[in-house]
């Protein structure tokens, strides 16, 4: 399919926007200083922290802590690893159901309760194996994305 061009230019600090490439959602969420700063802290919790599995392989510009080109932009396949339905912003971090006191901001699959962090890095003991792909992308200009 045709690459797909997506000017961030009107992205916010917390928000998350949603481009179409090949049929699927792109998200691409404007991490707060805050939110990134909590990544690394999550570590231990998360079952493929360094993003080293081979099923949904992250590219190497995104093989880093934030899992992206530049730290503040995340872009990932909004499509959940373990069957492929559609997980919710749970972008506010605080107590929410379904999750864990702590919850630090991410998104939650709601078919069998797998989370992601705010990298799109799957928690441990979830169902969902992998975490969320990061489809290939580069910057045209500081605020226009290529995806694909
Ligand atoms: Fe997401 Fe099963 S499809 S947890």
């Amino acid at each position: 399919g045709a690459a797909v061009e997506v000017d961030i230019s009107d992205l916010k600090p917390g928000e998350k926007i949603t481009a179409e490439w090949r049929g699927k959602p792109i998200w691409i969420l404007r991490r707060t200083p805050e939110q990134i700063a909590e990544l690394p802290q999550l570590d231990s919790q998360l079952a493929d922290p360094k993003s080293e599995r081979t099923a949904y392989p992250t590219p190497d510009y995104a093989k880093n802590e934030t899992r992206s080109i530049k730290p503040e932009v995340l872009v990932v396949i909004g499509i959940c690893t373990h069957l492929g339905c559609s997980p919710t912003d749970k972008l506010q971090p605080g107590p929410q159901p379904s999750l864990p006191d702590d919850w630090k901001g991410g998104f939650l699959c709601p078919c069998h309760g797998s989370t992601f962090d705010l990298a799109g890095r799957v928690f441990k003991n979830k169902p969902a194996p992998d975490n969320l792909e990061v489809p290939a992308h580069q910057y045209l200009s500081d605020t226009k994305l290529l995806i694909g």
